[in-house]
């Protein structure tokens, strides 16, 4: 087990709140921040939706569910992390953004060797380590949608990472979480993005010029490939504001078109369509 007990989430959307109800199942206790207490309610419902599912599911009891939502304090005052061992950044992808939370983390987090992780998909962590006075202690620490249920975490260092951070965060991630880690270069995308964006932006491009419907593309990967969910169902999954992102930052780095967002991605962006956090994206969620 890590020495890691204290561990502060930022951002309770649908990734920070699956991490925090990860690192509580897994016996820590979690602070998890947003920019408003309501924000930070609305993740505290969604954790709960989600140990629902956990029981309904038989993964655990209604006793560890409640002492999981217990280790758990939702807070919209971000001074409330400052005695964290590690914290987890996982706010929208957008870079001023996040460099701004890391600014702001630099001051308030206390502990000298507390770590600053990221769970950026594609922007360099290096960028966020140079908005803090510790970018020795500055990585990626990047879980997949659903965090409860996705087995593996990505490490990635950056060029000023310390080896002391890489194994404080691996101990923690393998040894109390129960996750698998792969490490990854700082190149974005590291390696589950690197492969599956522009397989996502492929399926869409095949959407947009008419060579096959969404079911039938979807059903295509399901069936032929055993996936678990086909290409268009999995970007609604992830959400399509946040795969637009992925795909601008690793256009950004590569300059290579497969990675460049299609126009029908931008368009529905545009319009609101974000895939199944707003009812409706590639597919329609508005009964689910
Ligand atoms: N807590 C605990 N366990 C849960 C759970 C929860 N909240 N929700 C589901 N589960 C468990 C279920 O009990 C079930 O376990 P068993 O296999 O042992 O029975 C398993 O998870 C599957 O759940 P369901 O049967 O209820 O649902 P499903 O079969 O429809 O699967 C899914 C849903 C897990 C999302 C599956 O479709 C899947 O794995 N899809 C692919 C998801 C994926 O590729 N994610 C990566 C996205 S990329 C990313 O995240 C990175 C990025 O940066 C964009």
């Amino acid at each position: 087990m890590s020495e890691i007990k204290k561990v502060g989430v930022v951002g309770c959307g649908l990734m920070g709140s699956g991490i925090a109800e990860v690192c509580a199942r897994a016996g820590a206790d979690v602070v998890a921040w947003d920019v408003s207490e309501q924000a930070a309610e609305a993740g505290r419902a969604r954790v709960g939706q989600s140990l629902e599912r956990g029981i309904r599911a038989g993964k655990l009891s209604e006793q560890e569910a409640r002492a999981t939502q217990t280790r758990i304090t939702f807070t919209g005052q971000l001074a409330d992390l400052a005695d964290r061992d590690l914290v987890v950044e996982a706010a929208v992808e957008d870079p001023g953004i996040k460099i701004g939370i890391f600014r702001e983390l630099d001051r308030v987090v206390e502990r000298p060797d507390a770590i600053l992780a990221t769970n950026t998909s594609s922007i360099p962590i290096v960028q966020l380590a140079g908005a803090t006075g510790r970018p020795a202690q500055v990585l990626g620490v990047h879980f997949f949608n659903p965090a409860p249920v996705q087995k593996l975490v990505e490490l990635i260092p950056s060029v000023l990472t310390s080896e002391q951070t890489q194994e404080r965060a691996r101990a923690f991630v393998t040894g109390t979480l129960g996750k698998t880690a792969i490490t990854a270069a700082d190149r974005a995308g590291f390696v589950v993005n690197a492969l599956l964006a522009p397989y996502l932006l492929s399926a869409v491009r095949m959407l947009e010029d008419g060579h096959a419907s969404a079911e039938d593309i979807d059903a295509g990967m399901v069936l032929g490939c055993a996936h678990p969910m086909g290409p268009l169902t999995l970007a609604d999954l992830i959400g399509l504001d946040t795969l637009r992102s992925i795909a601008d930052s690793m256009y950004e780095e590569y300059k290579e078109p497969l990675y460049a967002a299609p126009p029908l991605l931008r368009r529905m962006t545009d319009a609101g369509l974000l895939g199944r956090k707003s009812g409706r994206g590639f597919f329609d969620y508005s009964q689910v």
